[in-house]
């Protein structure tokens, strides 16, 4: 999906066996389709020292290269004597110089403390996030989780054996997902510009008789309202879908579709556009083209599988100038 996050996951333990890992694993396993995850490897960075910054060394590089390319993180660390493991905050050391070159700094996360034993790791969990707010990282509150006696909790593969655990790894990455286009700096913004390209693309289909890219983009939850080009107001998930999939119908294979953006706007998990749709359509019984244009206005929400559409208002235009 082209709105898609790309979520950078920071697993603090190089262990080859380690349960964070599998963590991470799992929850990747579990995240929405708005998000596209990758564990970034922190395990041959050289210890932070600024002399090295003179002839920085090839992870140092590498490192900074992948974390400067992500929308968000997650971190999945253990607990080391109360505290956050070496690597990890030797990780966070490096992608937060030179001065005045906080890689980190804005990008929205998420933290996952794990231990075989019951705390949850608790301390790591809250010792990660007093560095992230120094690091200016906007860090998700709820839902926390600190997954304790891990080794209960999957099985030989690496599977969660539990259902309960997966709802609630599930909804981690579907909240996460959601504080990632609330809070990331610009996120919201720059995946609603990639989403909008989908939209085009979207009323090209509808005016060839194709429906299903406009329902996929159109949410199942209420409230949702179309005020129609014929002037009629339909309210519903299911009425307003079956009302798409209806006036679809009527257009045959051969149209074209532009949209014209006058105004477009994304903050948080809410955004809109306002301008025209302007189609060259064949409508069934008829041998020429029509033309069609629309002044349109939509808004839409964000939620676990990306933006959908919670309002439409189309109504005829003359002319797309106003005159
Ligand atoms: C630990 N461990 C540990 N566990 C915990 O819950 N609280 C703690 O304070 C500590 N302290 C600690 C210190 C050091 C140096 C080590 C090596 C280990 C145990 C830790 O949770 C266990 O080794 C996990 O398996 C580590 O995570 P990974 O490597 O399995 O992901």
């Amino acid at each position: 999906m082209s709105e898609a996050f790309s979520l950078g996951i920071l697993v603090g333990s190089l262990r080859k066996e380690s349960w964070c890992r599998k963590v991470a694993r799992a929850l990747i396993g579990l995240q929405p389709p708005s998000l596209r995850s990758a564990i970034i490897e922190i395990g041959d960075l050289p210890l932070y020292n600024e002399d090295l910054e003179q002839q920085v060394p090839a992870a140092w590089t590498r490192f900074r290269e992948e974390i400067s390319r992500v929308d968000a993180f997650l971190v999945v660390t253990p607990e080391y004597n109360r505290s956050v493991p070496g690597c990890l905050k030797n990780a966070l050391d490096v992608g937060s110089r030179p001065a005045g070159k906080n890689l980190f700094a804005g990008r929205a996360t998420g933290v996952a403390s794990v231990t075989p034993y019951k705390l949850g790791a608790f301390g790591a969990n809250h010792a990660v996030r007093q560095s992230m707010v120094f690091l200016d990282m906007p860090v998700m509150q709820q839902p926390e989780l600190y997954v304790g006696e891990i080794a209960d909790l999957l099985d030989e593969r690496g599977a969660l054996k539990k259902e309960g655990t997966q709802k609630l790894f599930r909804t981690f990455m579907e909240k996460l997902a959601t504080w990632i286009a609330v809070a990331g700096r610009g996120s919201a913004a720059r995946s609603f510009q990639a989403f909008m390209q989908r939209r085009a693309s979207v009323g090209e289909a509808y005016v060839n008789g194709d429906a299903q890219p406009l329902l996929e983009i159109v949410t199942r939850e209420d409230p949702v309202t179309f005020l129609s080009p014929r002037g009629d107001t339909v309210t519903g998930a299911g009425a307003v879908a079956a009302r798409f999939a209806k006036d679809a119908g009527a257009f045959q294979r051969g149209g074209q579709n532009r949209t014209e953006v006058l105004q477009s706007a994304a903050s948080g998990d809410v955004a809109w556009w306002t301008g025209y749709q302007i189609a060259e359509a064949r409508l069934d019984g008829k041998e020429a083209p029509v033309a069609m244009r629309l002044r349109v206005t939509e808004a839409f929400r964000f939620g676990a599988d990306g933006w959908k559409l919670v309002h439409r208002h189309a109504e005829p235009a003359k002319s797309t100038s106003g005159e």
